[in-house]
This record gives C-alpha cells, structure tokens and sequence, in this order.
C-alpha cells in the first residue's frame, strides 16, 4: 500500500463467505482487465486474505490486498444459525462459527481508517463497492464523501422478490393461505409460493428479518448497485426493477462474475492437496463419453444430514448414471460409513462414480465435456457457471436463503431445470431424486437445447460489446464522473 498508482483507483470490500468473496474477486478482475482502473480488495481478516492465490487470480494486473484491522467481524450469515433452514440440513458450525477476531477496531472505523489513509494518498480512490451483506461500509464512505456502490451477489430475480416483499404483505398474499399454491405475482419473476420465499425475506417476525432488511436498504441508499448477471439471463426481472421495483437506483449487470481456481477456506488444511484432487477428477473425466457425468454439489457451506446423504449415494447408484460428487461431511461424520455397504466394488472400484470430500474444480468440472448434468443446491455462484461454462440442465434442490427462489425462476423461468421436492419433515427420498435426475439425464433434450443457448448469449454478454461490457463501462463512467482524478507523472512509490 502507499505506491502512487497511474489509474483511478476502486476500493473493493469483500464479504467473507466463497460464495460471495468469489464474485467479487471476479469484479477486481474485470475491473483492471480493462486497463483503466487500479483495484484495492480489503479483506475482513488475514485468514481471508491469505486464501486468495494473487498470482492465479490478478497476474499482470493492477490489484492490491489489503487487511482490516478489526474485531468480530466473521459473523454468521443469518440463515446459519437457525431461522428458516431445512430441518434436513446440518448447519456446519465448526468452519462457520464466529472468531475471535485479533484486531483492536470495530469494522466501521478500521474501514474508516484505512480510507481514510488511501484518500489522503496521491492517487485518492475515485469509489468504494462493497459486498451488499456489509451495511456498515455506508457510514465510512458517506463520512469521507467517498461514493459507495453495492455488489449485489444473489440473482434478479431474488433482489425483486427481496424489495416486493413489503408490497405483498401490505396486500395480504403473504402470508400465503396455502404455502404451496404458486399464485404470487412478482414483477419480472415467474409466479412463486410461499415456499419459494424464504422466511426471513419477507416476515418481520422472524429474527433474522432486521439485518436482512438493513442491507436491502442499504443497499438501495447507495450510488449504485452492480449485478452479478447478465442482461440476456434475466431481463425481465431487472427490466422490473428498474422499471418498476426501484426505479430510482442505477443497476449495472456486469456478470457473469466467475473466477477459477479458487480454493476451500483457508482453515480447510485439505486445500493443500487441490491440485492433486484437480488432477484427480479431470482424469477421471477424461476417461467419461460427452454428457454422460452428472455433478453433484452443494456449493461451499451446506452439509446434508448423515441419512439423506446415504439417500443420495443409494438414487445416485439406481439412477445408472456416471457422477462426481462433492460430499461436505458434518464434523465427526465419514464418508465410507454413510455409503451403502459394498458401494466402494460396486459403484466406486468400476469407476461409475467419483466421490471429493473436499474442495472440488467446480469450474472446470463443469467446462468438461463428459459433463452433461448438475445436481445443484441453486446457490447463483454455482447456477451461473452451470450456464455459463457447461450450458447443462440442473436437477435444483434448494435449501436455504436465495436458493428456492432461485430454483423457481430456473425451472420455470429459463426452463432447463427440474426441481426436487422433499417431503414434510425436509427429507428428499431416492425415487424423487432419481425420477429428476432420468428427466435431466435422459430425457432433457430440449432443456440442454435451452442451455446452450443461454451459454452461447453469456459468451455474447461477456464479449468487448456485450451487454455485461457495456454495463461495466456505464458503471465506470459514472464511478468516475465529478471525481477530479489527475494521473501522476511518475510511477514511483511515495
Ligand atoms: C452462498 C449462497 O448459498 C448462495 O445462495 C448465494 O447466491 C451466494 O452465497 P454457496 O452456498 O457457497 O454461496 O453457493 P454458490 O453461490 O453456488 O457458490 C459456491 C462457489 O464455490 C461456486 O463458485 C463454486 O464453483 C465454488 N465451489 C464450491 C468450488 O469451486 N468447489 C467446491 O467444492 C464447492
């Protein structure tokens, strides 16, 4: 820190958690790919910031780290610690639970302190983007007349449920008389049930309901708002909410937001052998025919119960299909007691199936071309690469926060994905599971028709004229309008 950059400079704070860090990375990157602007992603501690592989992510760019010196920072994001989470679902406390953190400030002031410092460096930052889950960057930025924009990382489609929610309580269809009954009308967004809108969204009882609701506000008090999609992916929704939802705030749909090569948490000493599994798995691919393998995985944090992963491992052997799967273990749990006796010779030896118990090539995975289908939990991060760089349809079974919205729009929305359904009690049994998979596996032609279409529009967004370029370059316009930046002559350090 302290060098005197050429460009206009961005600072970037970054949430804890992969599926959130993991787009805004990927933000730093499309920033400083264009040349134009140098980046500075501040962490909320050490461990954070250690696990980012620089020299993977940012070769050759212009992007620096920094630290926050603060304590309690690592909270849990609300639908951990109980609210509406599926009874069926362990909540990973030993990897998420909160630390104590070593620094001597609250995050407020060593966010303060630490742009305040930048500002009064030669080369001032021309903006801060914060993740949308961290409503206390406002303050710091207002304080020190610094704009602030918001990297909004769940789809358009939940960020207009998320704001319309209000509106339907107001009118009485929340709550629903039947929970089930997929008669709620949001702008843009395909009819919902209740089920499709997690609790803590729209019911202000719920105790998770007032910090949720303080970083949609939050998020809207902000210059402006950037989107981890792209414009071809969800156009009715975002056409919604600017049209209609929140017609006062400038959207930017820069995404899709993907970085490669990303590992577990750095507490996961496993990330150690991620190259040796990587090889692992694209090997194992290489020996599969096109679209044969099904992938199976829960994004970063979610653990299945003991019983239902045993569930999954027996639909996965019936369903007859090859698949790689990403087990996440509750603490003290292990995989070979959980998989049906003689599951190893009969499913694992012959090579019909590949089980990681750690941190999998997600992104590559789904490059592959053996790669024909996704079990999914529908968190964004993961549906966007689906599309993104497989074009495969999805088997959707979401568990918590954005995911059941997510999955609706998915299904019914872009049509290449079928959703699971679990039982009362939240457990999902085999016959459900393998009748979904058959339908995305065998029988999902046009689904995979669709998909490649959405992949083929994505390369299209992502390209120097498309829509996500185009919305980087207004967002960097206005970022960088009225801020007097004057270039140094000198690329020294001061
Ligand atoms: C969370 C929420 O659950 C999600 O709904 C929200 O939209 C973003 O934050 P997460 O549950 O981790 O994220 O899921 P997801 O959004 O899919 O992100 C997981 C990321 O980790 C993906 O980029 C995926 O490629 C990566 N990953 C996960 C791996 O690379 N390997 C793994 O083994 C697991």
């Amino acid at each position: 820190m302290g060098r005197w950059r050429k460009k206009p400079q961005m600072v970037l704070c970054a949430a804890l958690g992969r599926g959130h860090m993991i787009p805004m990375m990927g933000l730093a990157r499309s920033l400083a790919s264009t040349g134009e602007i140098s980046v500075t992603v501040v962490f909320q501690n050490a461990g954070a910031r250690n696990s980012i592989q620089e020299a993977t992510f940012f070769s050759g760019l212009d992007v620096e780290l920094a630290v926050l010196d603060a304590a309690n920072l690592c909270e849990d994001p609300p639908w951990l610690t109980g609210g509406s989470v599926s009874a069926r679902m362990h909540k990973d406390r030993s990897r998420r639970s909160p630390k104590a953190a070593a620094g001597s400030m609250d995050p407020e002031s060593a966010l303060r302190e630490l742009l305040a410092d930048l500002l009064a460096s030669p080369s001032p930052p021309v903006c801060l983007v914060a993740d949308f889950s961290l409503p206390w960057t406002a303050a710091p930025a207002r304080d020190l007349d610094l704009a602030r924009y918001v990297l909004y990382t769940d789809p358009a489609n939940f960020m207009a449920v998320a704001y319309f929610c209000k509106k339907l309580v107001e009118m009485a269809i929340l709550p629903a008389k039947d929970p089930r009954e997929k008669k709620i009308a949001v702008p843009g967004v395909p009819d919902l049930s209740q089920h499709d809108i997690s609790q803590y969204i729209w019911d202000s009882r719920d105790q998770y309901h007032p910090r949720v609701e303080l970083w949609h506000r939050k998020t809207v008090e902000s210059d402006g708002v950037l989107l981890n999609t792209f414009y071809e992916l969800e156009s009715s929704a975002v056409d919604a909410l600017r049209e209609e939802i929140l017609p006062g705030t400038s959207l930017f749909t820069v995404g899709p937001l993907i970085v490669t090569g990303f590992s577990g948490s750095e507490s996961d000493s496993r990330c150690a052998v991620y190259g040796a599994e990587k090889n692992a798995c694209m090997e194992w691919l290489d020996s599969k025919p096109e679209s044969s393998v099904l992938y199976v995985s829960f994004g970063s944090w979610e653990v299945l119960v003991d019983d239902q992963i045993t569930e999954l491992a027996q639909a996965l052997e019936s369903s007859g299909c090859f698949f790689l799967w990403v087990v996440r273990l509750a603490p003290g749990s292990s995989i070979g007691s959980l998989l049906p006796q003689g599951f190893e010779s009969r499913v694992i030896a012959p090579g019909r199936g590949l089980i990681v118990t750690t941190w999998a090539p997600q992104q590559e995975i789904l490059k592959h071309q053996a790669t024909g289908g996704f079990v999914t939990h529908c968190g964004w991060n993961s549906v966007l690469e689906c599309v993104c760089l497989a074009g495969v349809p999805m088997v959707c079974w979401p568990l918590i926060s954005d995911q059941p919205t997510t999955c609706r729009f998915v299904v019914d929305g872009l049509r290449i994905g079928v959703e699971i359904h679990e039982d009362a009690s939240g457990f999902v049994d085999r016959g459900e599971i393998e009748n979904a998979v058959k339908m995305v596996m065998v029988e999902g032609a046009e689904m995979r028709r669709i998909a490649g279409e959405y992949k083929r529009l994505a390369a299209i967004a992502a390209s120097e004229e498309g829509s996500s370029s185009i919305s980087l370059r207004e967002f960097m316009d206005k970022a960088l309008k009225g801020r007097s930046y004057v270039p140094c002559n000198s690329g020294n350090s001061t």
